[in-house]
């Protein structure tokens, strides 16, 4: 599946137009930058917010719900999200609240606060699951959790999908190379070994293959987001978590879901929406409401074994953990986002939202014939450049192209949306508004009937 692009020179010409637009418009956001560069590596404090399309990331100074206002005072509607870290709209009351509560009384003592015992019955109610730990990060909670399979099932590798994101996980920047050999993803920064000691891949809704990988016997855990959220939307074929199950069971293999993303499906994620059975789940970002939170929940069985696995002298040196993990601003943060902000009510709202974000999008391709599709997952969707939905990572990243992502991201900024800088998807907050969806389908029909000629 290789992607339907449009004429790379018209793509060139109007990329050349919409950044001389930004930075025309942009001199505040320019000169923050310029000063930028002098103390930071591409004048970003953390190396991907160099990726914002245009010739420079805009600086922000405020956030409030669905809108950021940059350095020059404009203000943009916000599609992106954090990537999601702020999926629940930017600074939602409930949790600014907390926090500010929180923080007068101590941000972290290394001893457990009473918020604890109230977000992990929260998460039980949601995900099913009993036992919960938590972290700094949705990066973390997976380390930790592979850490744990391989601990208890003494087998050496994990089983990723082809193309799929966990967080910077050593074991899940893998490939397959044509002939099938487990290579390094591309992009991979120093590997520390090579993945094929570590790691599994097999493409998303490829059973037999999942099959063949698990049936050698050494996979400790299959790490899997439930649709992938991360090379555009792929979503599982009717039956395919059924068998994902029933082969992780027959194999003695642990099945970790990932819902970091996917919580844009439902209050539960994919795990209450699709009924699934894992033996553990890991999320971040969004259930603290932007502070620095992830966590993983348990199966009774599961989380009896590593209690009798993990010897008490030992555990803070194993690898699991963190001085900062679980710390009083966390808690309170996810306590206040779980119970008064991520609720069954602001789900009702994006959810549909959601569905008019991608009705949009599909009446804009249909009018202007461009053979592209769009993907819906609950509060989530995105377009890409292919007729079909893939059905795979690898299908998906043949499909795209990033000359021409570049010119929408750059064309939706210059219209005051901000899309996530990877691929071309939006996200849906409680603070969305009708208003934002369609403002984002109007300048879509612009730049969609400037490509299709
Ligand atoms: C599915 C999934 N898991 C884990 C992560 C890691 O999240 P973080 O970078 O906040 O640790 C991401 C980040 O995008 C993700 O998409």
């Amino acid at each position: 599946m290789t992607a339907v692009a449009a004429d790379p020179g018209t793509v060139a010409r109007l990329t050349e137009e919409e950044s001389r637009r930004l930075a025309g418009e942009h001199p505040r956001c320019a000169a923050a930058h310029e000063r930028a560069r002098a103390g930071m590596p591409g004048g970003v404090p953390m190396s991907w917010m160099a990726k914002w399309a245009g010739p420079f990331p805009l600086t922000v100074v405020e956030a409030q719900g669905s809108r950021f206002t940059c350095a020059d005072g404009i203000e943009h509607i916000d599609l992106c999200l954090g990537d999601t870290g702020a999926m629940t709209g930017h600074s939602p009351a409930p949790t600014v609240a907390a926090v500010r509560e929180q923080v007068g009384r101590g941000i972290t003592v290394m001893l457990p606060s009473a918020d604890g015992p109230v977000v992990a019955e929260e998460l039980t109610r949601r995900f099913g699951l009993p036992q919960w730990q938590f972290t700094l990060s949705a990066t973390d909670a997976n380390r930790h959790v592979l850490r744990y399979a391989r601990h208890l099932t003494g087998r050496p590798r994990v089983l990723v999908m082809d193309y799929s994101y966990h967080g910077s996980v050593d074991e899940a920047f893998a490939t397959v190379d044509p002939s099938g050999r487990v290579v390094p993803r591309r992009g991979n920064i120093g590997a520390p070994v090579d993945p094929a000691v570590t790691t599994a891949v097999v493409q998303f809704n490829d059973l037999e293959g999942l099959e063949r990988e698990l049936r050698r016997g050494d996979v400790a855990c299959v790490l899997a987001e439930p649709a992938m959220t991360n090379i555009g939307i792929v979503l599982p074929d009717p039956g395919y978590h059924e068998a994902l199950r029933r082969l992780t069971r027959e194999t003695g293999t642990l099945l970790v879901i990932d819902e970091t993303h996917t919580l844009c499906a439902g209050p539960g994620g994919m795990t209450a929406a699709d009924r699934l059975e894992p033996d553990v789940v890991t999320m971040g970002k969004a259930i603290g409401g932007g502070i620095p939170c992830g966590a993983f929940g348990l199966s009774a069985e599961l989380a009896d074994r590593i209690q009798k696995a993990v010897e008490l002298e030992d555990i803070d040196v194993g690898g699991i953990g963190g001085t900062l993990a679980g710390n009083a601003l966390s808690l309170a943060a996810m306590r206040a986002t779980l119970t008064e902000v991520l609720t069954d009510d602001a789900y009702a709202h994006m959810l549909p939202l959601g569905q008019r974000w991608a009705d949009g999008v599909a009446d804009v391709l249909g009018r202007h014939g461009l053979p592209w599709h769009v993907t819906r997952l609950g509060a989530r969707a995105e377009y890409a450049f292919a007729p079909e939905p893939p059905r795979t990572g690898h299908d998906a990243a043949e499909a795209d192209d990033f000359p021409l992502q570049t010119l929408l991201h750059l064309h939706a900024l210059n219209r005051r949306l901000l899309l996530t800088p990877f691929h071309n998807m939006a996200l849906m907050a409680p603070t969305t508004t009708e208003a934002d969806v369609d403002a984002h389908t109007e300048a879509f029909d612009e730049v969609a009937g400037a490509l299709a000629g």
